[in-house]
């Protein structure tokens, strides 16, 4: 494990903008510099880089974050590597630190199933170029399967000889402990015996994004009915086989420079693709999708394709595992092969135009080729098209987008020939079906989030939200100025000379956070948002506890969740700087305002929003009353407007 102290040395060394100017090209802009979005085509440059806050935002894709976060997703490295890469460049030394005596045995055993992996790989490589039975049968195969040598060696292909235990006696030799050959699943321990699992097989290296090999995947050359085609790794501490996918380490620049994925089913499928021209390419490896191997893909791209062969049937079996990417807000389109074919021998057949050309043709957005067959098979059958409707529908309801969901729902009453009322209701019964599963769950908290998604697409809603802003600017002020010691002018109730009540002004000093918290603890103010609520939080105990506060040390100690939803809050006022946007006329101007003065006035601002708040719902609940209006709601309306009045003329506005 990297120290906590060497990775502090790498952030408070590394500077954003030199790291990010390696990769894109930078000009200054203002106290920022600004470039093009490596993650999009564009011509006007929507990324931009603070150097004061050491943050980065991409305004085209929404992506943002830490100096560590830009090369996770630009060059897809892991955190460790991504420290190692600073470090690199920085010269700064790496200090591993002690680990208890269990830890290390753990990470000296992964480390260890590492190593034995890499070295079979080696080994099969080298069979497979370097030896008679290795170029005769081996070597000879991939060729008839029309892979050359550079595309062998790209994938690092193997072959195991077809002998007992040629591979494990080798690595006994080189000094590989049998554990590790054992817990890899490459040596097969049965009693006293000891044989190699991928006897007389060619070898497919699986690797992780990063490149390590995890494991394999060896085919059997000769036809025995009795004999799986495919053997793979066990599980083990390396390997799990639900969160790998094959050719993710080959295809993840092109996925994300693509912007989309092609899913295929085998081995081989993916280096046709990749030998074709088409390297945007990964295999689940005949496994059905899982949620995990989603996330791979969905950290590189939105859109992925399912490509299927050419059989019905086991086109049918995977449609369901689709729903499972709708979930995960993807787009996903899926494409067929002519009957017969898979993407390999399509691929062998074709030249890369005429591939290009045929999966831009035949890709059809998944909910409507879905809905397309379904209704063929089902048209005459009413009962059957019933069921239809509602499977349909409910990949619909997966989509988390509501208005994507609205333009599938009208698109499936005209494809099904159905009424949209129909399919609107059945989504309705669903999701109410789903609210209720994910309270007994525990995740109920969804809808709100959905909500406030909304009103944060001003193209879509122009309703400002300014319970939302407010508290935005709220946190905003914490992460920028939580720790300072500022004079605050507090209004407080006295008597006066003639006994009577008057509000004057006090000066007290006080931290910015301690401020906040205790004026919005007296306000029983609670955040709407559960994000920032969960910001608004963890801050507060960050500052409380850390008298040094520094935002940067913050940023990187959150999980990666919040740290992108710090950035995004850090650098909404920088979006203003790109275009001349009017800017919504509802905070004073920061610059010319002093750090009190902008706490108070937002503070005051939300009190002032919550007085609306409260004195509209008392109205409402007079409206509803109508018969007897009560003496105590009018009041109570009475003495908040007075409180309004009072908080207005301190923040100067007349009403
Ligand atoms: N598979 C497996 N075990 C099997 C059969 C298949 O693990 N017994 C996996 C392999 O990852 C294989 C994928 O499922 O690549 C797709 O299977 P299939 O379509 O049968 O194989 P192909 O990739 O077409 O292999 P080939 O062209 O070599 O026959
Ligand atoms: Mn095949």
């Amino acid at each position: 494990m990297i120290s906590p102290a060497s990775i502090d040395l790498v952030f408070e060394t590394a500077r954003v903008e030199e790291v990010i100017g390696d990769f894109v090209q930078l000009k200054k802009a203002g106290s920022n510099f600004k470039g093009l979005s490596p993650f999009s085509d564009e011509r006007s440059p929507s990324f931009m880089v603070s150097p004061v806050k050491q943050i980065w935002k991409d305004f085209s894709t929404g992506k943002g974050g830490t100096v560590v976060s830009f090369l996770m997703e630009h060059e897809h490295f892991t955190y460790p590597e991504a420290i190692k890469y600073l470090a690199k460049k920085y010269n700064i030394e790496i200090e591993e630190t002690e680990q208890s005596n269990e830890q290390k045995e753990k990470a000296n055993e992964r480390e260890s199933l590492y190593l034995v992996s890499e070295f079979a790989s080696s080994y099969f490589q080298n069979i497979l170029h370097k030896t008679d039975q290795g170029k005769s049968i081996g070597l000879s195969y991939f060729k008839e399967r029309g892979f050359t040598e550079e595309t062998i060696k790209r994938f690092d292909l193997g072959y195991s000889l077809d002998e007992w235990q040629a591979f494990t006696d080798e690595a006994l030799k080189k000094g590989y402990n049998i554990d590790y050959l054992e817990k890899t699943g490459l040596t097969i321990v049965k009693d006293e015996k000891r044989f190699d699992r991928f006897k007389g097989r060619v070898m497919f290296p699986i690797k992780s994004m990063s490149g390590r090999v995890l494991g394999f995947g060896g085919r059997i050359l000769i036809n025995d009915k009795k004999a799986a085609k495919y053997l793979n790794s066990p599980e083990s501490d390396i390997y799990h086989k639900s969160n790998v996918l094959y050719g993710i380490y080959d295809a993840k620049q092109s996925i994300a420079k693509e912007d989309n994925c092609y899913l295929v089913e085998g081995y081989t499928d993916v280096i046709q693709f990749y030998q074709t021209g088409v390297t945007n390419v990964v295999s689940s490896s005949g496994t059905a999708l899982t949620s995990e191997q989603i996330r791979l893909i969905n950290r590189l791209t939105k859109n992925i394709t399912v490509l299927f062969d050419g059989d019905a049937a086991g086109m049918r079996a995977s449609l369901r595992g689709i729903d499972l990417i709708l979930e995960q807000g993807m787009n996903v389109k899926v494409c067929s092969f002519p009957e017969g074919e898979d993407p390999d021998s399509f691929a062998r057949q074709n030249t890369l135009e005429e591939l290009t050309e045929y999966l831009s043709q035949s890709s059809k957005d998944f909910i409507q080729f879905k809905a397309s067959i379904l209704f063929e098979e089902s048209k005459n059958d009413p009962i059957k098209k019933a069921e239809t409707v509602r499977d349909i529908v409910n990949s619909i309801s997966k989509i988390p987008d509501q208005i994507k969901k609205e333009i599938y729902i009208q698109e499936c009453a005209r494809i099904m020939d159905i009424s949209e009322d129909v399919l609107f209701s059945t989504l309705a019964q669903i999701a109410n079906k789903d609210a209720g599963d994910d309270k007994k769950s525990g995740r109920g908290d969804y809808k709100a989030f959905d909500v406030i998604k909304n009103q944060q697409q001003p193209a879509a809603v122009k309703k400002v939200d300014v319970q939302y802003l407010l508290e935005r600017k709220i946190i905003e002020i914490l992460l920028l100025y939580g720790s300072k010691s500022e004079e605050f002018e507090d209004l407080v109730l006295k008597e006066n000379d003639k006994g009577e009540l008057e509000l004057e002004p006090v000066i007290h000093t006080a931290r910015v956070f301690e401020k906040i918290y205790l004026d919005l603890q007296d306000d029983e103010m609670q955040f709407g948002n559960p994000q920032f609520k969960t910001i608004y939080y963890t801050l507060i105990e960050a500052l409380n506890q850390n008298e040094n506060f520094e935002l940067r040390s913050f940023i990187n100690s959150v999980d990666p969740d919040m740290g992108y939803e710090i950035s995004n809050i850090l650098m909404e006022d920088e979006r203003y700087s790109l275009d001349n946007w009017q800017r919504m006329d509802i905070f004073p101007k920061e610059k010319q305002h002093s750090v009190a003065q902008l706490v108070s006035e937002t503070i005051l601002n939300l009190r002032c929003f919550l007085i609306d708040q409260k004195v509209k719902e008392f109205q409402q609940e007079t409206l509803s009353n109508k018969a007897d209006v009560n003496r105590n709601v009018l009041e109570e309306v009475k003495d908040y407007s007075g409180l309004k009045m009072l908080l207005s003329r301190k923040l100067n506005r007349v009403l």
